[in-house]
Order: structure tokens, then sequence, then C-alpha cells
């Protein structure tokens, strides 16, 4: 098949399409053929050689976290999927390809009204943003959640579930254009950073957050605990400024907050098919009437992996990035 394989790390250029093995399916996996995958931010760092995959390393490096596609042949143990069915899955690595192979509990049936480039927008962004809004920050209806780089892909999709929750959202953004599309996702406050620091508007406006979802670390860590209220959680998602941060643990103590870390490609496996299986029952059947959208900014076919992770590169991305194959 043909597949992006890193042989070397480094900038876009090293994102070439070359001919490799077909994935072997185990007997609880399902073979996708793949039409479309997610790009995420992780693949960046992954390209560069920041973000390995996890043990046991593949023979073969391919990046890409999610995909969508038919399924091509299934193991002799699996039982939820049969050739030919159209799915979506959470993979660790190995999207950026024609063919996957995935263990069939981290798989999916694709809703009819969902395309395939639809569909492969989903898996990492919406369910790392529907397990940071619940396991990890314990969000209900009527609090309030600070969602950063809220036009981003995994940042969309938290502002869209937050909203669908019931939960009032602040979301912070880089440019106008940035924040007036964040409003139509539901927000009830968008800050455009340049023009504006979040806890201006948080004092200003709300009683308060009861968790954030940070994906930006170092540069917010201190405003991010001066916007909680006490009791609070900050979710630490991604650490896009830097992750060093000198902390106060006063603050922490005083007002008895919580500051959670959380990765969903390490997690282990069981904790994995837990959160898929509570996704499909919980989260799906709204993307499939529609009242939650994958959000997809740009599509690039994949033998141009390299303009796509470039693009990602500019931060101008509403929403999702998708390579169709
Ligand atoms: N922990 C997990 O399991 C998990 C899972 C998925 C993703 N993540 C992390 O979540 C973050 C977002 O991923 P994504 O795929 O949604 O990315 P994305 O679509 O590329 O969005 C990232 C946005 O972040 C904003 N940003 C703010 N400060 C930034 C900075 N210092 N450097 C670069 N960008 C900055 C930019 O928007 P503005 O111009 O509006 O600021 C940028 O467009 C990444 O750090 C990723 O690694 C973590």
């Amino acid at each position: 098949m043909r597949a992006i394989a890193l042989t070397e790390y480094g900038g876009p250029e090293v994102l070439r399409l070359s001919e490799v093995e077909d994935p072997v399916y185990g007997p609880e996996e399902v073979l996708i053929r793949i039409r479309a995958a997610g790009v995420n931010r992780a693949d960046l760092l992954q390209r560069e050689g920041r973000y390995p995959p996890p043990a046991p390393a593949p023979k073969v490096e391919i990046p890409g976290l999610e995909c969508a596609g038919e399924v091509a042949a299934v193991g002799a143990r699996v039982g939820l999927f049969r050739p030919g069915q159209r799915v979506a899955a959470l993979v660790p690595g190995g999207g950026y390809a024609e063919k996957v192979a995935v263990h069939e509990r981290l798989v999916w049936s694709v809703p009819t009204g969902l395309s395939s480039t639809e569909a492969a927008a989903v898996p990492e962004a919406f369910l790392t943003a529907y397990d940071a809004l619940t396991q990890q920050a314990g969000l209900t209806a009527g609090q309030w959640v600070l969602i950063h780089a809220a036009a981003g892909g995994v940042g969309s999709a938290a502002v869209q579930l937050a909203t669908w929750m019931g939960t009032h959202v602040v979301a912070t953004v880089g440019s106008d254009e940035k924040a007036a599309w964040v409003r139509g996702l539901g927000a009830d406050y968008v800050v455009n950073y340049r023009q504006q620091t979040f806890l201006e508007v948080i004092r200003a406006y709300t009683p308060g957050m009861d968790a954030v979802l940070d994906f930006v670390g170092q540069t917010y860590w201190e405003d991010n605990l001066e916007s909680l209220v006490p009791g609070g959680v900050l979710v630490v998602v991604g650490t896009l400024s830097g992750d060093r941060v000198q902390a106060r643990l006063g603050v922490l103590l005083g007002r008895r907050l919580t500051v959670r870390g959380t990765a969903l490609r390490s997690r282990p496996l069981e904790l994995r098919f837990a959160l898929v299986q509570q996704f499909v029952r919980r989260v799906l059947p709204a993307l499939a009437q529609g009242r939650l959208k994958p959000l997809v900014d740009a599509t690039f076919p994949l033998s141009e992996a390299a303009r796509a992770h470039a693009y990602m590169q500019e931060n101008r991305v509403q929403g999702k990035i998708v390579l169709t194959v």
C-alpha cells in the first residue's frame, strides 16, 4: 500500500508518499481501507521526532491518529463489524496510509449523514474534548469553562460539546475572524487575546471558571489559575507555548484547585475502549442528528500531507484539516 512513512524527522518536506507493506491484522482487529485521515497538532511533533509512537515501536512509523473508510477485512474474533461497512476509528498511528489495522473496540460505524472526510475529523478532536470536559473536568450544565485555542480542531469540538452539555463557555482565539466563527459555535464570550486578556473578560462578565481546558501551557499558567473559582480544575491538554511554569503552591492550596494532565494516545487500551464506548453511546447520536458537527476547514490529498502540515503550522485553521486518500 501507499503511505506517508517517516524515514527521517524534520520539516513538512519529510512527509513523502512511499510504498510499504500492508498492515497485518490480528484476530480482534479490523483492517480499514482508509478514505480520509484527520491531521492533528501531535502529528507535527511526531514528524519532528518529538512525539514517538507508543511501545511497541511499529516497524514503519506512519503518523495519523484518526481515520474513516470501509472495513476491508476482519480478524477471526471480530464480532462487531463486517467487510464493506463504513467506519471511523481512533488509531495510535498509521492514519496517513491507504490501510490500517485497529482493534475493533476503537472503531465505530459512520452515521449515514456524514461523509468520510467529515467522519475522519471526529475521533481525536471529539474524544479528547469530550473526555476533558466530562471525565477530567467533571463539568455539568450551568457551570462555566474557559476553552483556549478555541478555533483549533480540539478547541472547536470542545466549544460545541460544552454548549451542547449546557455549560457556559469563555473561549480564546488569536484573530477577530476566528472570534466570529467561534461565537457561531455557541460560546458565550470569545476573547481575541491579541486585543484583550481573558482574565479581564472573566472578571467583568462571569462568576469565574469551574474549569479551564488549556492547550497553551506556560504563558497562560498564572492567568488560568486566577480564572478558576475555589475548587476549580485546570485540565492540561496541550503545552503549545512551552511546559515550564513556576508554581505558587499556596494558590492551589488556598483555593483548593486541581491541576490535571491528560493524554489520549498513551492511555491504557482498556481505558480507551471505555471512552470510545461512552462516546458512541452519548455523542455519536448528536453527530448523526447534526446537533454537533465535524468542522472541516481544508482537505488535501494524502500525497500533499506536507502542504497540510505547513497550513496547520500557520495557525490559521478553523476546525480540522483532513487528508483524502
Ligand atoms: N492530551 C491529549 O490527549 C491531546 C489530544 C489531542 C490534542 N492535544 C493537544 O491539543 C493542542 C491542540 O491540538 P489541535 O489538533 O486542536 O491543534 P490545531 O487545530 O492546530 O489548533 C491549535 C491552535 O492553537 C492556538 N495557539 C495558541 N497558542 C499557541 C502557540 N503558542 N503556538 C501554537 N498555537 C497556539 C492557535 O490558534 P490561535 O491563533 O487562535 O491562538 C492554533 O491554531 C495541541 O497541543 C495538541 O498536541 C492533546
